[in-house]
């Protein structure tokens, strides 16, 4: 074939996050907001990888490696690479070091705020260009390659954006193993993003997590059995359906991550909206440092009222769904 097409969704972190890196178990889920990625193989030039985005950046890798940036400047190497090394490590894996690709990424995904955009976009390319080479591509190596093209720009990562965005629903994923188990909801959670404008880089606000614990070491040790101790807690929450219990544990949560340094005054401001507006509980979601809020409503009525005050204060919000499809091909 020489046409592939797969399609990946975003996640939110509703428990966790940080804390998965070193071995903690999070909470997952992958929501209704999708990247889509077609892939070509070139046949005039096998030499070359071409990557476009409708995020506003292309560039062309030439078989040794070298980028030309087409579209975006200086930013497009830093987001691109990671999809360069999902493709050569597809071609490596199929043996086809000698093809010419090009793949074109569509993202109904805000970038850079803690909603999984890279991960997903790194599964939905491994996931389409190996489809050119197989009709059904294994979910499992899908997921593995994907993990291991996000390292190149986030090297500590824990693994769970790209599980959540390979495997779909509502998860409790387990870093030590790499591995991962469904939750069944009880009852549908109703869930609202705040966007606080303020972009980040994962790999920072990681290197400063652990920069964090290195300089206080019981502390951070406490912390990790506390965000242990909610995340198991949460799932038990979540399966008997009992939602002001969900939106308690988040809210504990969220003090946990102000501890470590990796909140923001916007996200407080954010988290003071939902909760005048009704919500449960609101946490940041992802790797902070500004970036995303997640709310939890008592109803879709109520969600959309906590979305309307949200964007009457001036931040995007947006109401989300649990994504149980995971990556299709
Ligand atoms: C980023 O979405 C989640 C973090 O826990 C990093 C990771 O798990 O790799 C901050």
């Amino acid at each position: 074939m020489n046409h592939g097409k797969a399609s990946a969704p975003a996640k939110v972190i509703l428990f966790g996050e940080h804390f998965v890196v070193y071995g903690s178990p999070a909470i997952l889920a992958a929501i209704n907001k999708r990247i889509s990625v077609e892939a070509h193989t070139i046949i005039h030039d096998e030499n070359k990888i071409v990557i476009r985005s409708d995020i506003g950046v292309a560039g062309e890798y030439r078989n040794n490696g070298k980028f030309n940036a087409v579209e975006g400047g200086s930013k497009a190497k830093a987001v691109l690479d990671p999809l360069y090394g999902a493709i050569r490590q597809v071609l490596l894996m199929r043996n086809k070091k000698n093809i010419g690709i090009e793949i074109g990424i569509s993202s109904r995904v805000p970038t850079g705020i803690g909603l999984g955009s890279s991960a997903a976009s790194c599964v939905a390319t491994v996931a389409a260009v190996d489809s050119l080479f197989q009709k059904i591509p294994s979910r499992e190596k899908v997921c593995k390659l994907a993990i291991e093209s996000e390292r190149l720009i986030h090297k500590r990562t824990s693994g769970a954006d790209c599980y959540v965005s390979t495997f779909g629903g509502l998860i409790q994923y387990y870093s030590k193993s790499k591995s991962f188990k469904n939750i069944e909801t009880k009852e549908s959670l109703s869930l609202v993003v705040a966007n606080t404008g303020i972009k980040h880089s994962t790999s920072d606000l990681v290197a400063g997590v652990k920069k964090f614990k290195e300089t206080n070491r019981s502390l951070f040790e406490s912390l990790s059995k506390q965000a242990t101790d909610i995340c198991l807690q949460a799932c038990t929450a979540i399966e008997s359906g009992k939602c002001d219990k969900i939106g308690e544990l988040m809210n504990e949560n969220q003090i946990i991550l102000q501890q470590i340094g990796i909140s923001h005054h916007k996200v407080r401001d954010i988290i003071d909206i939902c909760s005048k507006a009704g919500a449960i509980g609101a946490k940041m979601t992802g790797a902070g440092g500004g970036g995303a809020v997640i709310a939890l409503a008592a109803s879709k009525q109520e969600s959309n009222k906590i979305a309307s005050h949200i964007k009457a204060a001036g931040y995007q919000s947006f109401k989300v769904q649990i994504d149980y499809k995971g990556l299709y091909v």
